[in-house]
């Protein structure tokens, strides 16, 4: 039987991943590629909602791409592309934007709160239609299921409802997808601000950690990071949110269970603590580093790799647009 196929995208929004997103959605992604048929693209027509400086917005997909296959994306294993390689993104998404009611659009809370942010004028109608091109990103792959975190639920709940309602309109065209909920999915929080989530857009420069910047700086980082007056290493959310987020990367990065950790630190202080942390950190990133250098010192290579997972995508997904044209009456 054919493995279940899975779908998920990420934005090339910033010039590295942070730890946040690695450990909440993009570790996820690499032992998907042993049992899915995977698809995975750097979402850059997403990335367009809001404005981007060509150059920058180039360098950034790269990066992304190159970030991706360092942390064991496989070519072999699963599909890596750009979303823009794929014209019918675009074009199913016209189709799905005529399917889409406009109160329903407007009902996405994702939407409120990031327009919300930047005021009306400065708010392109893209951001409003982008669940509806994530739909148009998922049904073109006829994925059986999408890794989906909380803030993402209600956009796939819009591309179940979209699927469902052109199959009833024009005959059975689309695999209706079920979110893939992983378990150990951790939720990282700022380290200047440890009850808010650590973020590109919210977080000042101290309170994420980046997968590309020096172990020096991450280092300060985690060293300066906010903590409580107490002195016990206990795993407390609620009323030690600092320490606990400390604890929950230390655990994710290293595999290393909360208990033992904090069993191993029973008895000594936040410095040490801190510093076995920064330590940890370099470990893990001074070989995603070096991978991804390794991409991004050699162009023609990643352009490669990059424009043989839109061809295998393209199988699919121009399968997919010429049956959709085709029912529309197109
Ligand atoms: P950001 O919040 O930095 O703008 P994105 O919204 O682009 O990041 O998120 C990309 C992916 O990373 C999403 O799947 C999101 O759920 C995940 N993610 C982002 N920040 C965190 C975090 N602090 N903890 C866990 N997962 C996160
Ligand atoms: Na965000």
């Amino acid at each position: 039987t054919p493995r279940p196929r899975v779908l998920s995208g990420i934005q090339p929004t910033a010039d590295s991943f942070h730890l946040g997103n690695y450990l909440g959605a993009l570790r996820n992604w690499v032992p998907l590629q042993d049992t899915h048929d995977a698809f995975y693209c750097v979402v850059d027509l997403h990335a367009i909602t809001i404005p981007q400086d060509p150059a920058v917005l180039r360098r950034r997909t790269r990066v992304s791409a190159a970030q991706l296959l360092a942390i064991g994306l496989d070519p072999e294993r699963s599909t890596l592309f750009v979303q823009s390689h794929v014209p019918e993104h675009a074009q199913l998404a016209w189709v799905m934007n005529c399917l889409t009611g406009f109160g329903e659009a407007g009902r996405m809370t994702q939407f409120k709160d990031k327009s919300g942010k930047q005021g009306a004028d400065s708010t392109s109608v893209g951001l409003f239609t982008y669940p509806i091109l994530q739909a148009a990103d998922i049904l073109l792959y006829q994925a059986d299921a999408v890794p989906v975190g909380e803030d993402q639920r209600q956009h796939l709940e819009l591309t179940r409802d979209l699927a469902q309602r052109f199959n009833h309109r024009y005959g059975q065209t689309f695999t209706v997808p079920a979110p893939h909920i992983i378990k150990d999915t951790a939720k990282i929080t700022d380290l200047q601000e440890p009850t808010a989530k650590m973020s590109k857009s919210a977080s000042s420069p101290n309170g994420i950690i980046e997968l590309l910047e020096t172990p020096s700086r991450s280092g300060k980082k985690i060293k300066s990071a906010v903590t409580d007056t107490g002195r016990d290493i206990v795993f407390d959310p609620e009323n030690k949110p600092g320490i606990a987020n400390l604890l929950t990367i230390y655990s994710a990065l290293t595999g290393r269970t909360i208990e033992d950790l904090t069993g191993a630190y029973d008895g000594k202080g936040y410095g040490d603590l801190k510093k076995d942390l920064a330590a940890v950190v370099v470990d893990f990133v001074t070989p995603i580093q070096e991978r991804t250098k390794t991409y991004l010192d050699d162009p023609a290579q990643l352009d490669k790799v990059l424009a043989a997972g839109a061809e295998k995508a393209r199988e699919v997904s121009a399968a997919t647009l010429a049956t959709v044209y085709d029912r529309i009456g197109f």
